[in-house]
Protein backbone atom coordinates (compact mmCIF):
# COMPACT_ATOMS: atom_id res chain seq x y z
CA UNK A 1 0.00 0.00 0.00
CA UNK A 2 1.23 3.51 -0.78
CA UNK A 3 0.43 6.42 -2.64
CA UNK A 4 1.82 7.70 -6.11
CA UNK A 5 3.37 11.03 -6.80
CA UNK A 6 1.32 12.16 -9.50
CA UNK A 7 1.03 15.18 -11.47
CA UNK A 8 -2.83 15.07 -12.29
CA UNK A 9 -3.25 16.56 -15.40
CA UNK A 10 -7.36 16.85 -15.08
CA UNK A 11 -7.23 19.15 -12.18
CA UNK A 12 -3.33 20.86 -13.87
CA UNK A 13 -2.40 20.58 -10.05
CA UNK A 14 0.22 18.03 -8.24
CA UNK A 15 -2.11 16.24 -5.47
CA UNK A 16 -0.28 15.09 -2.25
CA UNK A 17 -1.82 14.26 1.34
CA UNK A 18 -0.66 15.89 4.19
CA UNK A 19 1.49 14.59 6.95
CA UNK A 20 -0.04 14.12 10.33
CA UNK A 21 1.55 16.36 12.84
CA UNK A 22 -0.95 16.27 15.96
CA UNK A 23 0.39 19.82 17.38
CA UNK A 24 -2.60 19.97 20.27
CA UNK A 25 -0.22 20.01 23.49
CA UNK A 26 3.00 22.43 23.60
CA UNK A 27 4.30 19.64 26.17
CA UNK A 28 3.56 16.11 24.18
CA UNK A 29 5.83 15.37 21.44
CA UNK A 30 4.35 13.46 18.77
CA UNK A 31 5.80 9.53 18.24
CA UNK A 32 6.00 9.48 14.16
CA UNK A 33 8.18 6.89 12.78
CA UNK A 34 9.72 8.93 10.05
CA UNK A 35 9.79 5.16 7.67
CA UNK A 36 5.96 4.60 8.14
CA UNK A 37 5.43 8.51 7.24
CA UNK A 38 7.60 8.68 3.98
CA UNK A 39 6.55 5.21 3.06
CA UNK A 40 3.03 6.70 2.29
CA UNK A 41 3.70 10.57 2.36
CA UNK A 42 7.01 10.96 0.82
CA UNK A 43 5.31 12.90 -1.69
CA UNK A 44 3.45 15.71 0.48
CA UNK A 45 7.40 17.60 0.21
CA UNK A 46 8.18 16.65 -3.27
CA UNK A 47 4.87 17.88 -4.33
CA UNK A 48 4.83 21.31 -2.40
CA UNK A 49 7.04 22.91 -4.73
CA UNK A 50 4.70 25.87 -5.72
CA UNK A 51 4.72 27.10 -2.21
CA UNK A 52 9.17 27.01 -2.29
CA UNK A 53 8.67 28.75 -5.24
CA UNK A 54 6.47 30.52 -3.56
CA UNK A 55 8.97 30.91 -0.68
CA UNK A 56 11.70 32.09 -3.42
CA UNK A 57 14.51 31.60 -0.81
CA UNK A 58 17.63 33.57 -1.41
CA UNK A 59 21.25 32.78 -0.57
CA UNK A 60 22.37 33.59 2.99
CA UNK A 61 18.69 33.77 4.23
CA UNK A 62 17.59 32.45 7.83
CA UNK A 63 14.92 30.36 7.52
CA UNK A 64 12.73 28.84 9.99
CA UNK A 65 10.64 25.58 8.80
CA UNK A 66 7.32 25.38 11.07
CA UNK A 67 6.33 21.44 10.94
CA UNK A 68 9.56 20.84 8.99
CA UNK A 69 9.06 16.55 8.96
CA UNK A 70 11.67 14.74 7.45
CA UNK A 71 13.63 17.67 6.48
CA UNK A 72 12.90 17.10 2.77
CA UNK A 73 11.46 20.72 1.78
CA UNK A 74 14.24 22.06 3.93
CA UNK A 75 16.68 20.20 1.91
CA UNK A 76 14.93 21.91 -1.62
CA UNK A 77 15.16 25.14 0.37
CA UNK A 78 18.96 25.00 1.78
CA UNK A 79 20.03 23.57 -1.98
CA UNK A 80 19.01 27.26 -2.82
CA UNK A 81 21.10 28.90 -1.06
CA UNK A 82 19.06 29.56 2.40
CA UNK A 83 20.01 28.43 6.30
CA UNK A 84 17.26 26.57 7.32
CA UNK A 85 16.38 25.66 10.84
CA UNK A 86 13.67 22.85 11.17
CA UNK A 87 11.66 22.71 14.07
CA UNK A 88 8.62 20.05 14.38
CA UNK A 89 6.44 18.83 17.06
CA UNK A 90 7.74 15.02 16.70
CA UNK A 91 11.27 13.81 17.98
CA UNK A 92 11.63 11.18 15.71
CA UNK A 93 10.88 13.67 12.91
CA UNK A 94 13.76 15.83 14.13
CA UNK A 95 16.04 13.12 14.25
CA UNK A 96 15.59 12.54 10.41
CA UNK A 97 15.46 15.94 9.59
CA UNK A 98 19.06 16.24 11.17
CA UNK A 99 19.71 12.60 9.67
CA UNK A 100 19.18 14.77 6.59
CA UNK A 101 21.71 17.72 7.86
CA UNK A 102 19.36 19.83 8.66
CA UNK A 103 19.74 22.08 12.02
CA UNK A 104 16.22 21.16 13.90
CA UNK A 105 14.49 21.37 16.94
CA UNK A 106 11.41 19.89 18.81
CA UNK A 107 9.17 22.31 19.39
CA UNK A 108 5.50 24.02 18.34
CA UNK A 109 4.99 26.77 16.48
CA UNK A 110 2.79 27.92 19.65
CA UNK A 111 5.72 28.42 21.78
CA UNK A 112 8.77 29.50 19.84
CA UNK A 113 11.79 30.93 21.52
CA UNK A 114 13.18 32.90 18.46
CA UNK A 115 13.12 37.12 18.81
CA UNK A 116 13.93 39.02 15.47
CA UNK A 117 15.83 36.11 13.89
CA UNK A 118 14.66 35.08 10.68
CA UNK A 119 14.13 36.60 7.38
CA UNK A 120 11.61 34.42 6.58
CA UNK A 121 9.32 31.79 8.29
CA UNK A 122 7.79 29.07 6.22
CA UNK A 123 5.36 26.56 6.85
CA UNK A 124 3.98 23.77 4.81
CA UNK A 125 0.72 21.54 5.71
CA UNK A 126 1.21 21.86 9.48
CA UNK A 127 -0.49 25.25 10.47
CA UNK A 128 -4.40 23.35 10.26
CA UNK A 129 -3.38 21.16 12.89
CA UNK A 130 -2.35 24.50 14.98
CA UNK A 131 -6.42 25.12 16.31
CA UNK A 132 -4.79 28.09 18.78
CA UNK A 133 -3.75 29.88 15.21
CA UNK A 134 -3.31 33.49 16.99
CA UNK A 135 -1.00 32.10 18.92
CA UNK A 136 1.40 30.93 15.81
CA UNK A 137 0.97 33.58 14.60
CA UNK A 138 2.04 36.15 17.31
CA UNK A 139 5.10 33.53 17.24
CA UNK A 140 6.07 34.11 13.64
CA UNK A 141 5.57 37.56 13.95
CA UNK A 142 7.89 37.58 16.77
CA UNK A 143 10.43 35.11 15.76
CA UNK A 144 10.65 37.72 12.13
CA UNK A 145 12.86 40.45 11.48
CA UNK A 146 11.19 43.69 10.84
CA UNK A 147 10.39 43.15 7.21
CA UNK A 148 10.74 39.47 7.28
CA UNK A 149 8.18 37.27 5.44
CA UNK A 150 6.00 34.55 6.40
CA UNK A 151 5.30 31.95 3.45
CA UNK A 152 2.74 29.53 4.14
CA UNK A 153 0.41 26.70 2.95
CA UNK A 154 -2.12 24.51 4.58
CA UNK A 155 -5.52 23.48 4.71
CA UNK A 156 -7.99 26.13 4.24
CA UNK A 157 -12.35 26.53 4.64
CA UNK A 158 -13.78 24.00 2.79
CA UNK A 159 -10.65 21.77 3.08
CA UNK A 160 -11.99 18.14 3.52
CA UNK A 161 -15.35 18.69 3.79
CA UNK A 162 -16.92 15.46 3.17
CA UNK A 163 -14.05 13.78 5.02
CA UNK A 164 -14.91 15.88 8.57
CA UNK A 165 -18.79 15.53 7.13
CA UNK A 166 -18.27 11.99 6.97
CA UNK A 167 -16.83 11.79 10.56
CA UNK A 168 -19.10 13.81 12.14
CA UNK A 169 -22.22 11.54 11.42
CA UNK A 170 -20.44 8.44 12.13
CA UNK A 171 -20.20 10.23 15.67
CA UNK A 172 -23.94 11.01 15.78
CA UNK A 173 -24.80 7.93 14.86
CA UNK A 174 -22.50 6.15 17.95
CA UNK A 175 -23.44 8.13 21.02
CA UNK A 176 -20.99 5.60 23.11
CA UNK A 177 -17.89 7.15 20.73
CA UNK A 178 -18.64 10.32 22.58
CA UNK A 179 -18.03 14.06 21.99
CA UNK A 180 -16.50 14.67 18.06
CA UNK A 181 -13.85 16.27 18.35
CA UNK A 182 -12.60 18.73 15.39
CA UNK A 183 -8.96 18.77 15.73
CA UNK A 184 -8.33 21.31 12.48
CA UNK A 185 -8.46 24.86 11.88
CA UNK A 186 -9.09 25.48 7.78
CA UNK A 187 -9.71 29.33 8.34
CA UNK A 188 -11.01 31.56 4.92
CA UNK A 189 -9.17 34.01 3.21
CA UNK A 190 -10.64 36.72 5.01
CA UNK A 191 -10.75 35.54 8.34
CA UNK A 192 -6.89 34.58 8.29
CA UNK A 193 -6.08 37.71 6.27
CA UNK A 194 -7.59 39.47 8.78
CA UNK A 195 -5.67 37.51 12.07
CA UNK A 196 -2.19 38.06 10.18
CA UNK A 197 -2.96 42.14 9.55
CA UNK A 198 -3.99 42.52 13.60
CA UNK A 199 -0.51 41.04 14.40
CA UNK A 200 1.25 43.25 12.74
CA UNK A 201 1.36 41.54 8.76
CA UNK A 202 0.82 43.09 5.54
CA UNK A 203 -0.60 40.27 3.72
CA UNK A 204 0.62 40.51 -0.29
CA UNK A 205 -0.69 37.02 -1.48
CA UNK A 206 -3.56 34.99 -0.30
CA UNK A 207 -5.73 32.46 -1.61
CA UNK A 208 -7.54 29.24 -1.43
CA UNK A 209 -6.54 26.62 -4.12
CA UNK A 210 -9.02 23.56 -4.43
CA UNK A 211 -6.35 20.50 -4.93
CA UNK A 212 -8.55 17.22 -5.36
CA UNK A 213 -6.32 14.63 -4.39
CA UNK A 214 -6.09 11.39 -5.53
CA UNK A 215 -5.60 8.58 -3.47
CA UNK A 216 -5.57 4.65 -3.24
CA UNK A 217 -7.36 3.53 0.11
CA UNK A 218 -10.00 5.92 2.29
CA UNK A 219 -9.34 3.45 5.08
CA UNK A 220 -5.32 3.70 4.73
CA UNK A 221 -6.12 7.96 4.98
CA UNK A 222 -8.33 7.87 8.31
CA UNK A 223 -5.43 5.44 10.07
CA UNK A 224 -3.41 8.31 9.31
CA UNK A 225 -4.52 11.32 9.52
CA UNK A 226 -7.84 10.52 11.96
CA UNK A 227 -6.21 9.98 14.88
CA UNK A 228 -7.08 13.38 16.52
CA UNK A 229 -10.58 12.48 16.08
CA UNK A 230 -10.74 8.66 17.46
CA UNK A 231 -7.22 8.36 19.82
CA UNK A 232 -10.10 8.18 22.53
CA UNK A 233 -12.32 5.17 20.91
CA UNK A 234 -11.25 1.16 21.51
CA UNK A 235 -9.78 -0.45 18.74
CA UNK A 236 -13.00 -2.42 17.52
CA UNK A 237 -14.20 1.09 17.32
CA UNK A 238 -12.53 2.34 15.21
CA UNK A 239 -12.66 -0.48 12.81
CA UNK A 240 -16.59 0.35 13.14
CA UNK A 241 -15.52 3.88 12.21
CA UNK A 242 -13.11 3.43 9.38
CA UNK A 243 -15.84 1.09 7.45
CA UNK A 244 -19.25 3.36 8.28
CA UNK A 245 -16.92 6.51 7.37
CA UNK A 246 -15.83 4.51 4.09
CA UNK A 247 -19.54 3.95 3.39
CA UNK A 248 -20.27 7.59 3.47
CA UNK A 249 -17.43 8.91 1.39
CA UNK A 250 -17.86 6.09 -1.22
CA UNK A 251 -21.12 7.86 -2.55
CA UNK A 252 -19.38 11.35 -2.43
CA UNK A 253 -15.46 11.37 -3.25
CA UNK A 254 -15.34 7.73 -4.89
CA UNK A 255 -15.64 7.03 -8.69
CA UNK A 256 -15.12 4.29 -10.94
CA UNK A 257 -12.71 6.11 -13.25
CA UNK A 258 -11.04 8.18 -10.61
CA UNK A 259 -11.22 6.32 -7.33
CA UNK A 260 -11.16 8.37 -4.26
CA UNK A 261 -10.24 11.87 -4.95
CA UNK A 262 -10.18 13.97 -1.60
CA UNK A 263 -11.60 17.13 -1.20
CA UNK A 264 -8.64 19.31 -0.34
CA UNK A 265 -8.37 22.82 -0.73
CA UNK A 266 -4.77 24.42 0.34
CA UNK A 267 -4.79 27.93 1.57
CA UNK A 268 -1.52 29.84 0.47
CA UNK A 269 -0.33 33.26 1.65
CA UNK A 270 2.80 35.59 1.30
CA UNK A 271 3.10 38.13 4.18
CA UNK A 272 5.42 40.76 5.54
CA UNK A 273 6.06 42.20 9.03
CA UNK A 274 5.50 45.42 9.19
C1 LIG B 1 -5.11 17.96 5.09
O1 LIG B 1 -3.90 17.82 5.04
O2 LIG B 1 -5.70 18.66 4.28
C2 LIG B 1 -5.89 17.30 6.16
C3 LIG B 1 -5.26 16.68 7.18
C4 LIG B 1 -6.00 16.11 8.16
C5 LIG B 1 -7.37 16.16 8.11
C6 LIG B 1 -8.01 16.78 7.08
C7 LIG B 1 -7.27 17.34 6.09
Amino acid sequence: MGFDVRYDRTYGEYTYLKRENNMKKIEETNHWNPKTYNKHTAFVSQLALPVVDLLNPKKGEQILDVGCGDGTLAVEIECRGAKVIGIDMSAEMVEACRDNGIETYVGSVTDLPYEDEFDVVFSNATLHWVRDARTAVQNIAKSLKVGGCFVCEFGGEGNAYYLVSAMQEVFANHPEFGVFNNPWYFPGVKEYKKLLESEGFDVEYIEIIPRPTPMDDISHWLDIFANGVTSHISAEQFEVFKKEVTEILKKKIYSEGKGWVLDYKRLRVKAYLL
